[in-house]
């Protein structure tokens, strides 16, 4: 995928404001109601080194994650203190620790086969790190990846585009559902302004932020 966002700057120069330092909030929140079971496969597209992968992988589900940045995938095992294999897959590495295997490469070079048993889909900070001209192949590739009947939790915010350029970029609702409505039903599982919470984001001249997480039901 050709990306004018470069993203090895961004770990290269330790810019990781997207970086939450503890595990999603909507993650733990909605996560129950896809009534996983231990051992079930969770696909975290552009994985970064969340917090949210340990927590899940401790959990007992298996965490797969597809990562551009070495230095992220990296700094997520030194900082979780796991020891992992090491191998090369294609034109990926991967890395694999008890339930968890990180592709550090393009996500548009993943393949359905490793993401064959997937069973939910956590995309957090992955389609608003997609500039607006690649979030039709990122949607496509995606649903020419996972199984038809995975469903995603996706967490997208909507901002005016016009005063910040991101990223992170603003997906709105109504993107996401021209990017995914033909095979998924989308439901909004919460909504809020979210500015207060993010003076840096008030300081760059936004006086609204909306975060929302969504359920995608595949269609069947
Ligand atoms: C905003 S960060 C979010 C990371 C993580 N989801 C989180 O919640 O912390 C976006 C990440 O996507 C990675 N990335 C960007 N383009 C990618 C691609 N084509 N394939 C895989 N990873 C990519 C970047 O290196 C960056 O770590």
């Amino acid at each position: 995928m050709k990306q004018i966002v470069d993203w090895s700057a961004f770990w290269e120069q330790d810019r990781l404001d997207f970086h939450q330092g503890q595990v999603n909030i909507y993650l733990q929140r909605f996560l129950p109601q896809f009534e996983l079971k231990p051992g079930d496969q969770i696909f975290m597209p552009l994985c970064g080194k969340a917090f949210d992968i340990l927590w899940l992988a401790q959990q007992g589900y298996q965490v797969v994650g597809v990562e551009l940045s070495p230095i992220a995938v990296e700094s997520f095992f030194d900082e979780s203190g796991l020891d992992y294999r090491l191998d090369k897959l294609g034109s990926f590495s991967r890395y694999r620790a008890p339930n968890i295997t990180l592709y550090q490469g393009d996500f548009m070079h993943l393949q359905a086969e490793q993401l064959a048993a997937c069973k939910l889909v956590y995309d957090r900070a992955a389609i608003v790190a997609i500039e607006d001209f690649n979030r039709p192949s990122y949607s496509q590739h995606m649903q020419q990846i996972i199984p038809p009947s995975t469903p995603m939790l996706v967490v997208t915010l909507d901002y005016d585009q016009s005063i910040m350029t991101g990223p992170p970029f603003s997906v709105p609702l109504d993107e996401i559902r021209r990017l995914y409505q033909a095979h998924y039903r989308i439901d909004i599982l919460h909504s809020s302004e979210q500015i207060d919470e993010r003076p840096r984001w008030r300081n760059n001249g936004l006086d609204s932020l909306i975060e929302s997480a969504l359920c995608l039901d595949p269609i069947r």
